[in-house]
């Protein structure tokens, strides 16, 4: 969707549908277990799920009712209870939270009157409302919110609530690595009218050769890497990687469990053999920065990822996602919770960059090597706790969006972080290196 071309009715139109098909989500992923169920704490990393659902409420009422609208507060006295900066994940539970019912009754009112809004408002003068950049903003944060509740999915104990298609099981034989030749690409956006803060403004950057692999790493692969002693082998990890294995006693990805010697996987409340063939899951940013050493290589950085995923030598400018500029569809990468789990490495030849690499949109989050950190150029917009607070060297990046990301809130510009110690999050990684001397011309 080129949001740039539509007239003022057909993007209208397209937030709307954008508004119910995320909303549609969200229920998914609410309705699909019973009260109980949502107003317990799975993990003490994550809110209970009944707050997610009123929390999106709550941004939206912010952000549209309120400041694009001009409309008094709804409920003026929940306000602080959803503040994400109020109050942290694991006390989240004792605060007197909205019911369940009372919660899907509230977000169906804010739904309401942002529709009445969407209908009335005009869709420029303000930066803010240009080409529906706060709804863009809100279906994203939705979306995100819908992705941390697929985790926290992932977290409860108890029978399958979910489900989903199948997997693509077409694969080709990929050789390992591809190469990027050096010089400069445009890294970031100042066109995308919904991309966020932190993706702005565009800038040339100047990466230097390197090699990437084709496709996350595999559980295969991983595999040896733990057969190969490596979670006992201090020469892999950083400082930092060593003390966190050792303190949180890490021995293979979450999620994982040793059945005799096999090793087997609980996936959203099934317990399953590993497949070998797919990316793996829920490893921390220390675990793969200690695979990529033993595997003589390392993360690839930020500048890195993004080149590869966009940069046309063809054209010499850098697309919005490694297959051109078209949105993602079905066939490109596998994304919006279609699937529960990754793709086999080698899947979907329709959404490769022009440098060969496979699967960087979608199936598994990618750590990089980078601290998340501002653009030059950078200004917060439109408000400072979505990215600002967060840069700095105790959050690494995230590229390129899981099987549970939606679309709208993944793209070849879209930035991700976390702690380096996250491991309930859908992140995988790829491994990349500079030319041996041999390599170099
Ligand atoms: C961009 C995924 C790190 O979930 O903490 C949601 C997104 N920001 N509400 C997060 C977000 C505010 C954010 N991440
Ligand atoms: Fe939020």
């Amino acid at each position: 969707m080129n949001l740039l071309e539509l007239s003022d009715d057909d993007l209208r139109a397209h937030v709307a549908a954008e508004l119910a098909r995320t909303r549609q989500r969200s229920a998914g992923l609410t309705d699909s277990v019973d009260d109980d169920d949502l107003v317990r704490q799975h993990s003490p990393l994550m809110s209970p799920l009944v707050w997610d659902l009123a929390h999106v409420g709550s941004q939206e009422e912010l952000w549209l009712v309120r400041d694009v609208g001009g409309a008094e507060a709804i409920r003026p006295d929940i306000d602080d209870l959803y503040d994400a900066f109020q109050h942290p994940r694991a006390d989240r539970p004792q605060l007197p939270l909205l019911g369940p019912a009372e919660a899907r009754d509230y977000v169906g009112t804010v739904r309401e009157k942002v529709f009445d809004l969407l209908a009335r408002t005009p869709l420029e003068g303000r930066r803010l409302v240009d080409r529906a950049f706060a709804f863009g903003m809100i279906v994203q944060h939705e979306q995100q919110h819908d992705e941390t509740m697929l985790a926290t999915h992932q977290l409860r104990s108890g029978p399958p609530a979910l489900t989903a298609e199948p997997t693509p099981s077409d694969v080709d034989v990929l050789p390992p690595e591809v190469f990027v030749p050096g010089g400069p690409f445009t890294m970031g956006t100042s066109t995308e009218p919904w991309a966020l803060d932190n993706e702005r403004p565009a800038h040339q950057v100047h990466v230097d050769d390197f090699y990437l692999d084709s496709t996350p790493v595999t559980n295969g692969r991983y595999l040896a890497f733990i057969e190969a002693g490596g979670y006992d082998d201090p020469r892999w990890w950083s400082e930092a990687g060593w003390a966190h294995r050792q303190s949180a006693e890490l021995r293979a990805p979450r999620f994982w469990q040793l059945d005799g010697d096999r090793w087997l996987r609980r996936r959203f409340g099934h317990l399953e053999p590993v497949p070998e063939g797919e990316p793996v899951v829920h490893v921390s940013f220390y675990e793969a920065e200690a695979y990529a050493a033993w595997a003589g290589k390392r993360l690839p950085t930020e500048q890195e990822w993004e080149k590869a995923a966009r940069f046309d030598p063809r054209s010499g400018r850098s697309r919005r996602y490694p297959w051109g500029d078209d949105d993602p569809r079905p066939e490109h990468a596998n994304l919006g919770q279609r699937h529960l789990q990754p793709a086999p490495a080698g899947a979907y030849a329709a959404g490769a960059a022009p440098c060969g690499a496979r699967q960087l949109i979608g199936d598994v989050w990618e750590w990089t090597a980078s601290d998340f950190l501002p653009y030059p150029g950078f200004s917060a917009f439109p408000y400072r706790e979505y990215s600002e607070v967060f840069f700095g060297p105790g959050y690494k990046v995230l590229r390129g969006g899981s099987f549970g990301t939606d679309r709208s809130a993944c793209r070849g510009t879209f930035r991700n972080w976390d702690y380096p110690i996250r491991r309930q999050i859908f992140a995988g990684f790829r491994c990349a290196r500079s030319p041996r001397a041999e390599e170099r011309g």
